[in-house]
C-alpha cells in the first residue's frame, strides 16, 4: 500500500473578498493548528490570494488557485498566468473543474494545455473529472472519465506528471446535497488508478492522490476517506465556514 498523504482542499469558488478570505484563513489556521497526517489546501478567488497567503505564512497550509491560462503573458484580457498564481504564494491550482467546464466552454484540449503550463511553472495541478447524471444513468461513467484522463493527460511523460492530483467530482453530486456514496466513489476511484496504471506507469498510480469531491460534509467524510483509493477531499461548500472545514480536516479524530 502507497503511503499518500490525505489532501483536505477547500475550493471556495466566487465566495470572499480579500479581507473576508483573510479572515477566514486566520481562523482556519488556528482550529487546524497541530493536525498531522493531512494537508490542507485552500483556494480563494484570485482577488484575495495575496491577503490570504499573507494570512497562511507560518502555517502548514496551503493556497491554490481555482483556474488560470496556459500562456505565460500576453494579450489574454482577464485572464491569469501560472506564474503570477506561483508568484502570489500558490503550491496548488485546480484544473477543468467541472463549472469551468460547463459554464465556461473549457474543454479537454484546454486542460491539457493548463496542466502542461502549471506543471512547467512548478504548480502543482488539481485535475478535475466527473461524469454528469445523465452520463451515469446511460451507464457511461467510466468512459467519460477515460476520456477526460486520456486527453487531459496527452502527451505527457511520466516525469511530468510527479507533482499531479486527481479530483473525481461527479457533476450530479457538486453543491447538490447528492453525494456519491463510499463504494461509489471507491469504484470510480480504483478505475481510475487502475486506467493510469496501465496507461502511464504502475507506481505513479499508486502513488497519485485522487481526491473525490462533491457535497463532502462532516457527516460524511469519514466514511469516503476509509475507503482504500480515496486520498483526500475537494470540498466546495462545506469549505467557507472555517468551523465546519477544520471538522473535515479532523476527520480522523
Ligand atoms: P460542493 O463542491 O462541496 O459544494 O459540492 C465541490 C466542488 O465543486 O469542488
Amino acid at each position: 500500500m502507497a503511503n499518500r498523504l490525505p489532501l483536505i482542499a477547500g475550493n471556495w469558488k466566487m465566495h470572499m473578498t480579500g479581507a473576508e478570505a483573510a479572515q477566514a484563513a486566520k481562523r482556519l489556521k488556528e482550529l487546524v493548528a497541530g493536525v498531522a497526517g493531512v494537508e490542507v489546501m485552500i483556494a480563494p478567488p484570485f482577488t484575495a490570494l495575496y491577503q490570504t497567503a499573507a494570512e497562511l505564512s507560518g502555517s502548514a497550509i496551503a493556497l491554490g488557485a481555482q483556474n488560470m491560462h496556459w500562456e505565460s503573458k500576453g494579450a489574454f484580457t482577464g485572464e491569469i498566468a501560472p506564474a503570477m498564481l506561483k508568484a502570489a504564494g500558490c503550491r496548488y491550482v485546480i484544473i477543468g473543474h467541472s463549472e469551468r467546464r460547463q459554464l465556461f466552454g473549457e474543454t479537454d484540449q484546454n486542460i491539457n494545455k493548463k496542466i502542461r503550463a502549471a506543471i512547467a511553472a512548478g504548480l502543482q495541478p488539481v485535475f478535475c473529472i466527473g461524469e454528469t447524471e445523465s452520463e451515469r444513468e446511460s451507464g457511461q461513467t467510466f468512459s467519460v472519465l477515460d476520456k477526460q484522463t486520456r486527453k487531459g493527460l496527452e502527451g505527457f511523460v511520466l516525469q511530468d506528471l510527479k507533482s499531479l492530483v486527481v479530483a473525481y467530482e461527479p457533476v450530479w453530486a457538486i453543491g447538490t446535497g447528492k453525494t456519491a456514496t463510499k463504494e461509489q466513489a471507491q469504484e470510480v476511484h480504483a478505475h481510475v488508478r487502475r486506467q493510469l496504471a496501465e496507461r502511464v506507469d504502475p507506481d505513479f498510480a499508486r502513488h497519485l492522490r485522487i481526491l473525490y469531491g462533491g457535497s463532502v460534509k462532516p457527516s460524511n467524510i469519514r466514511e469516503l476517506m476509509a475507503m482504500p483509493d480515496v486520498d483526500g477531499a475537494l470540498v466546495g461548500g462545506a469549505s467557507l465556514d472555517p468551523q465546519t472545514f477544520s471538522q473535515l480536516v479532523h476527520y480522523q479524530s
